[in-house]
Order: C-alpha cells, then sequence, then structure tokens
C-alpha cells in the first residue's frame, strides 16, 4: 500500500533484514505521520544498540516524551514492559510489588519462553490506546516473525486465564486493518531474498492486518538509456582510454550496475506484495542517522503531499 494508506493506520511496524534502515524508515515515519497531524509516538524496542538516541538527541525513556507537538518517541524496554504487563494483568497494586521483589517470581518471568514477548506487544497494545499513530522500529525480519507469532503460542498454551485474555486482545489488534507491516530492503540479492521469504513466511502466518507495504532504501532510479549503455560497454572495451577518462568510463558503469539491481529488486519484490516497492535514494553522502531520517522523511513527506518546509521536526 502506499504511504498514505500506511500512515492511515493505528500501528505501523516496521521490518526487514538487519542494517537495511528499518530505524530510519520507523523514524522518517513517524516524522511525516505528526506533520499530517497525527498525535504519533515512534518506539524502539529494547535492542542491544539502541540508536533513537543518534536521531532524536537524548536516548528515549520508557515513558514517551515530546520532541515536537505531535512527535513522542519511546524506549519499550523490558523493565518497562513487564512492570505495565504485570499491572494490567494483576488486579492488585500491591500484587506487582510483590511479583517484581521477589527474585525467584523474576528468574521465572525471565525465562518463561513468550514473557518478553507478549509484555512488548502488550505495551505496544496500550499505547495504541494513547496515540493516533504508533510506528515501531520492530527487530530484524526473523525476530519480528517470532515475536507476532508468540500470540499464537501463548492462545494454545493458556487455554483460560488472564494471559489468554490478553493474548486474544492482542490478536485481535495485531491481526486488524489498523495494523500495518512495512519492510525496507535494498537492491541487492540477498536482502530481497530474506525480504520475500518473510513476506511469505508471514502471510502464511495470516499475520497481515492490511497489506503491508514494501520500501526500496538505496534505489538507483533509472537514467541511463540502451544507447547510453551499449556505448559505456564500447568506451570500456577501447583500450585507447585511460586515466581520468577510464575513471569516468567505470563511474558509468558502476551506476548502471546499480540501476540494473534496483529494476531486478523492484520486479522480484513486486511480484510477492503485488505492487511496486516504495523507492527512495540514498540521503546525501556522508550523512548522519538524523540527516538520513531528514532525507528519507522528506522523500516520504512528498508522496502524501507535504513540503520540506512543514515537517516540524526538520
Ligand atoms: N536512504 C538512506 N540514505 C542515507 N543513509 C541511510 C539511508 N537509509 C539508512 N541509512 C543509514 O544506514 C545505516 C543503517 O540504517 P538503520 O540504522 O536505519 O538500519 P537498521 O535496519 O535499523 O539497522 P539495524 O538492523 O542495525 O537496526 C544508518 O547509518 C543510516 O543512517
Ligand atoms: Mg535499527
Amino acid at each position: 500500500m502506499s504511504v498514505r494508506e500506511l500512515l492511515d493506520g493505528r500501528l505501523v511496524m516496521v521490518t526487514g533484514k538487519g542494517g537495511t534502515g528499518k530505524t530510519t524508515y520507523a523514524a522518517a515515519l513517524a516524522v511525516v505521520g505528526a506533520a499530517q497531524g497525527q498525535r504519533t509516538v515512534f518506539c524502539e524496542i529494547d535492542t542491544q544498540r539502541p540508536s533513537a538516541a543518534a536521531i532524536f538527541g537524548e536516548p528515549p525513556p520508557f515513558e514517551p516524551v515530546a520532541i515536537t507537538d505531535k512527535l513522542h518517541v519511546c524506549n519499550i524496554h523490558w523493565d518497562g514492559a513487564l512492570v505495565a504487563y504485570l499491572t494490567r494483568m494483576l488486579p492488585l497494586r500491591r500484587l506487582v510489588k510483590a511479583v517484581l521483589e521477589n527474585q525467584v517470581v523474576q528468574r521465572v518471568l525471565d525465562a518463561a519462553p513468550g514473557t518478553r514477548e507478549v509484555a512488548f506487544l502488550s505495551r505496544i497494545g496500550q499505547l495504541v490506546e494513547q496515540y493516533d499513530l504508533v510506528v515501531v522500529d520492530m527487530p530484524a525480519s526473523g525476530h519480528a516473525f517470532s515475536m507476532l507469532d508468540i500470540l499464537r503460542s501463548a492462545l494454545d498454551l493458556f487455554q483460560s486465564g488472564p494471559v489468554r485474555k490478553r493474548a486474544i486482545e492482542l490478536k485481535e489488534l495485531f491481526g486488524s486493518e489498523a495494523a500495518r507491516l512495512a519492510f525496507v530492503a535494498i537492491p541487492e540479492e540477498m536482502v530481497v531474498n530474506e525480504t520475500i521469504e518473510t513476506h511469505d513466511r508471514m502471510q502464511k502466518a495470516d499475520m497481515f492486518g492490511g497489506n503491508p507495504t514494501c520500501f526500496l532504501n538505496r534505489a538507483t532510479l533509472p537514467s541511463l538509456s540502451d544507447d547510453e549503455r551499449t556505448l559505456l560497454k564500447r568506451l570500456w572495451e577501447n583500450e585507447a582510454i585511460d586515466g581520468i577518462g577510464r575513471e569516468y568510463v567505470r563511474a558509468g558503469l558502476w551506476e548502471d550496475r546499480l540501476e540494473q539491481a534496483t529494476a531486478e529488486s523492484s520486479e522480484r519484490l513486486e511480484g510477492v506484495f503485488g505492487e511496486p516497492p516504495v523507492m527512495v535514494p540514498p540521503a546525501a553522502a556522508g550523512g548522519v542517522p538524523r540527516q538520513a531520517v531528514a532525507g528519507v522523511a522528506v522523500h516520504l513527506a512528498r508522496q502524501v503531499g507535504i513540503a520540506r518546509r512543514d515537517l516540524p521536526w526538520i
């Protein structure tokens, strides 16, 4: 679905292979959502390598903090997610305190398969109740799948009781039309393979509420004509061209290779997603994470009719 349709949802989860641009796109989508007037929260999930700080300044705390009027950011870390989860599940504050102070219970909770994931998803669900738009920087593909798949296992495991009740609520939310998945890929064969595999696995597991969106990051849009391509090949074969001239030809061939890779990746992704990916060129060279987010946000904003000057955070 288009960027406009994607941001029409209440919950946007961004995943993809490691290093493709998940954090950058989640942040950029949140910036655009906020610019559209939606009260938006960008969520980082307790990562080993937190990256929101490099984009928004300070490392975000568990409770969302405002970056602009409409744009908030938070980090769903384990301690906070567990407290929020227990507070929701247990009838008395006293019980929550007792559980948190009990080392044995803590260890059991830490080790129990799925507790972490359910607590994280439960927190995301809670934020959806509080915001117009929640954009989540999800873990990389395989982990994102496992995290979402936990709801199914929880329903198998708990035949009654509060965990089952919460899992049912969450399954309803994450499987609803309002919940959307966005994949970030780059024009490399291995990345495209992984994107397609994850798409197919998630589709089989019925994890898509609305249709997923695919972004092709670092896309090199076609510029060379067939004649120019033939000319480049001929120039390369001409040994009389050397020095700086040869470097120019090499640069031209490299550009051609990037364009071909983008075209091939786009075609393969379209075959699976049913529509061409949203192509985004690389932001200006030497960009720091914040600038990359700004570059991508400007590009995505244009697709929903918002100009750069109307992006408050930029
Ligand atoms: N379109 C772009 N233009 C320029 N730089 C980009 C672009 N997209 C991403 N980057 C840069 O590439 C790096 C990786 O991006 P990012 O951190 O968003 O990826 P990720 O998928 O979240 O990675 P990880 O799997 O480590 O969490 C970052 O330094 C980011 O600033
Ligand atoms: Mg990241």
